[in-house]
């Protein structure tokens, strides 16, 4: 492993909003970025936005901006998502940042006059919605696979760079680098597109069309267009060709990016980088796409994902996590809310909070939250084995990290972690604490699971960083940058024996079946399958239900929701109910109107609101209507 370790996510395009594809990208740098710097890397990881073309311009025009004020806005979108998914980048670069543009017109000059770059004249099937010329190949019966439309023919004189005469070259390369494109079915597609014979790439626009962009250093009537510009961040990030950065951490990079612009990071960007004398980044990690409902995420169907809404549900680290594990990375996975809480119920409720918090209430119980001694028992092949299972997924940790596939580092993970609750329920330390006799065993038995929960929250850190912190205080460790190195997690015995634990938390509530029914203002079961089979109740039961009449005071949309409303009611007194009827009710028409509520239900946090009860409504898949009363009653009535 080389000392230094540089990571990229893709710049995004500043036309639409960041969502959950932007994010999953940009979490797998902040998880790969973490876990390098544990490895004692020195790391750098960079994100951004590209900010130049013809659609900026004419998402700017709809808005009523000028480019330039369009773009701040959104690329400070962007930048202001990722500290509330703790996602800690090192630079943020912008393409309009005039440095930026300086780096892009030397590499231009510099190809240009070793003659990669030439002029001609063009005649092509042009589309306007995706800005750019297809080849007969690239069509779909003749229109443009994306829009669907028949694109026009037009001649226009461009600037083009000479990517044919490195094709030879790239073939042989990928050949003897096997791990310059990962994984190998997106390097198999590279060398597949390189098969047929590669076609030089047309670089610029003229100003007459398209003014917002980088001007060529050697034509002032053209700007560069798409690649040339963003494609070039990655070094100009860095300083190129100068810059203290640029020394440091180029070559040693990894670029991440899903398989839509797999083409010009494995065949331009290689080509370019050679045409330019820079040397060749180290590997391009390629992952598939997040569908929803087994279809793709966009504006039009309305499905479109916003990260920032489920972190405030359910919180960034179990986001975090369950992206990671839920997908494969090279594969496309499809996104449902119901998974995530079926993964923050089984796998981070139940395995790990639970083997966390039973481990330390024995210790209070038992020591009184002091880290026993293991010294002075027999060790039997069970507590042996602890040791050899915890260096065992450690490896295998280690291996599937180094090769980007998260998925299974987190099964490795968790096997080490149902392995441990196993440890505890063989070794059973409650009945070991009932005995003196035993207690030596007992000692023993709950350090190791004490060393285990250090390692288990090392290794969670590059994924979930504040469960990590929060699972080593409790353990009794501080660490100045919140994190354990991998050479400490190798080490067995680190947990210092007489350390005063601070008294234990819950990592992991249960979200239970009727929060889940509402997290996010989703009807998560009712809209994925039939509602559960209700047992029969007695009378008695029932009657534990406390239904009110509520006068509606006030109701207004919860920012970044699509179906919450906030609603005040009087009940006799005054109480705020978060109702998931957005979809079907506009806050006005809901003034005045006397509903029914379940006035005893657990207060539950929606979208950071505090919901004191539940509205009764008819719902199903795509309506929902309120249950209101027959005639007028007083606020706070109970219904018989
Ligand atoms: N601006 C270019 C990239 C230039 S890089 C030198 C661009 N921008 S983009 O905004 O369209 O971002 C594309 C990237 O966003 C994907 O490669 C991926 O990282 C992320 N994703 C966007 N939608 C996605 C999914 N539905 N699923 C997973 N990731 C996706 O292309």
């Amino acid at each position: 492993m080389s000392e230094r370790f540089y990571v990229t996510t893709p710049i995004y395009y500043v036309n639409a909003r960041p969502h959950l594809g932007h994010a999953y990208t940009t979490l797998v740098a902040d998880v790969v970025n973490r876990f390098h710097r544990m490895c004692g890397q020195e790391t750098c990881f960079l994100t951004g936005t590209d900010e130049h073309g013809d659609k900026v311009v004419r998402a700017a025009k709809e808005e009523g901006l000028s480019p330039l004020a369009y773009v701040n806005q959104i690329s400070e979108l962007f930048r202001n998502l990722w500290p509330q998914l703790d996602i800690a980048f090192n630079y943020f670069i912008r393409t309009t940042d005039p440095a930026h543009g300086k780096v892009v017109r030397e590499v231009l000059q510099k190809i240009y006059d070793a003659g990669d770059i030439y002029f001609s004249e063009y005649e092509g099937a042009y589309c306007f919605g995706c800005e750019r010329f297809y080849t007969e190949r690239e069509l779909v019966g003749g229109r443009c696979p994306d829009h669907r439309t028949i694109p026009e023919v037009i001649k226009e004189s461009n600037y083009f760079f000479r990517m044919s005469r490195y094709q030879d070259w790239l073939v042989d390369y990928i050949h003897t680098h096997p791990d310059f494109i990962t994984p190998v079915r997106y390097r198999n597609e590279v060398l597949g597109f390189l098969r047929e014979p590669l076609e030089d790439l047309c670089i610029s626009r003229p100003k007459s069309r398209l003014q917002w962009g980088i001007t060529l250093p050697f034509d002032d009537q053209y700007v560069t267009y798409v690649w040339f510009d963003a494609l070039l961040n990655y070094v100009s990030a860095l300083g190129y060709p100068a810059g203290e950065g640029f020394k440091k951490f180029w070559p040693t990079v990894h670029h991440l990016v899903a398989k839509d612009i797999l083409k010009p990071h494995g065949i331009y960007w290689p080509i370019m980088l050679k045409a330019a004398g820079i040397p060749l980044y180290r590997g391009l990690h390629v992952h598939g796409y997040w569908n929803v409902d087994e279809g793709k995420m966009s504006k039009s169907l309305g499905n479109v994902v916003d990260p920032l809404e489920l972190k405030s549900v359910y919180g960034a680290d179990a986001f975090r996590y369950f992206l990671l594990r839920e997908m494969v990375f090279g594969l496309d996975s499809n996104f449902s809310e119901r998974a995530l809480v079926q993964r923050i119920n089984s796998d981070l409720a139940n395995d790990l909070g639970n083997l966390y918090s039973r481990s330390l209430t024995m210790v209070h119980k038992y020591f009184k939250g002091i880290v026993p001694k293991s010294e002075g028992a027999p060790e039997s092949s069970l507590d042996l084995d602890v040791q050899l299972d915890a260096s065992k997924a450690l490896e295998e940790y280690q291996k599937a990290m180094e090769g980007f596939a998260f998925h299974k580092a987190l099964i490795a993970l968790w096997e080490f972690i149902n392995r441990i609750n196993k440890y505890i329920d063989i070794t059973a330390p409650w009945e070991l604490a009932k005995k003196k006799a035993q207690h030596t065993q007992l000692r023993l038995v709950l350090y190791n699971v004490l060393e285990s929960l250090r390692m288990i929250a090392g290794l969670v850190y590059p994924f979930m960083p504040k469960t990590a912190q929060v699972m080593q205080e409790h353990l009794g460790m501080t660490f100045a940058d919140g994190f354990q190195t991998f050479g400490d997690l190798k080490v067995w015995g680190k947990t210092r024996p007489g350390t005063k634990l601070p008294k234990t938390v819950t990592l992991f509530p249960r979200i239970d079946l009727r929060e889940e029914q509402t997290k996010g203002g989703e009807t998560v079961s009712a809209k994925e399958g039939p509602a559960p089979e209700k047992p029969e109740i007695s009378m008695k039961i029932f009657q534990q239900v406390d239904l009110r009449v509520a006068t509606v005071l006030a109701a207004e949309p919860i920012p970044r929701s699509r179906s919450l409303l906030k609603l005040k009611v009087d009940t006799g007194e005054e109480r705020t109910i978060v109702a998931g009827i957005a979809e079907s009710y506009r806050p006005e028409e809901l003034l005045g109107k006397q509903v029914v509520i379940v006035a005893n239900l657990k207060p539950v946090k929606l979208m950071g609101v505090l919901s004191q009860g539940m509205l009764l409504t008819a719902a199903d898949e795509t309506s929902c209507a309120l249950v209101t009363l027959d005639g007028p009653s007083e606020p706070g009535t109970p219904l018989a």
